[in-house]
């Protein structure tokens, strides 16, 4: 079992979000849909989504060599977030988030 963490200020988000090179870049064609969906609160649920990938990252095993960007989310139809890497679904990790205003927190654990 392995588990990562991480936590991000919003702040940090509200420029980079506006370089839609960043976004395009960092975040699969899924999590852009669904976080704009969100209209004004978008900016949380990129930024949480960020937090996820770097929480997956700590969580499974360096040897992977897994960038960021091979890690994205899909929320299920209860709404909870589900782990891909590369394209696939990884349901030997589990990830959960939380969010608000300021802060976003993201925690993922890994049974390999
Ligand atoms: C799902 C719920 C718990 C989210 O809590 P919240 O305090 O509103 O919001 P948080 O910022 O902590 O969490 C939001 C994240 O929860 C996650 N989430 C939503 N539904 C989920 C579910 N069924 N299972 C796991 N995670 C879920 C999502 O990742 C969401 O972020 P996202 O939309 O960016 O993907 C809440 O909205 C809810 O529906 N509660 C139902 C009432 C209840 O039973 N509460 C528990 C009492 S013990």
């Amino acid at each position: 079992m392995n588990i990562g963490i991480d936590i991000e200020e919003i702040k940090r988000f509200q420029k980079l979000l506006k370089d839609k090179n960043f976004i395009e870049l960092v975040f699969s064609r899924d999590e852009i849909e669904y976080c704009s969906s969100k209209k004004k609160n978008a900016v949380q649920h990129f930024a949480v989504r960020f937090a996820g990938k770097e929480a997956v990252w700590k969580a499974i095993n360096k040897s992977k060599k897994l960038v960021i960007t091979d890690i994205s989310f899909k929320n299920s139809v209860l709404g909870k977030p589900e782990v891909y890497i590369k394209g696939k679904k990884a349901s030997y990790i589990d990830i959960s988030f939380s969010h608000n205003k300021t802060t976003v927190v993201a925690v993922a654990v890994s049974s390999k």
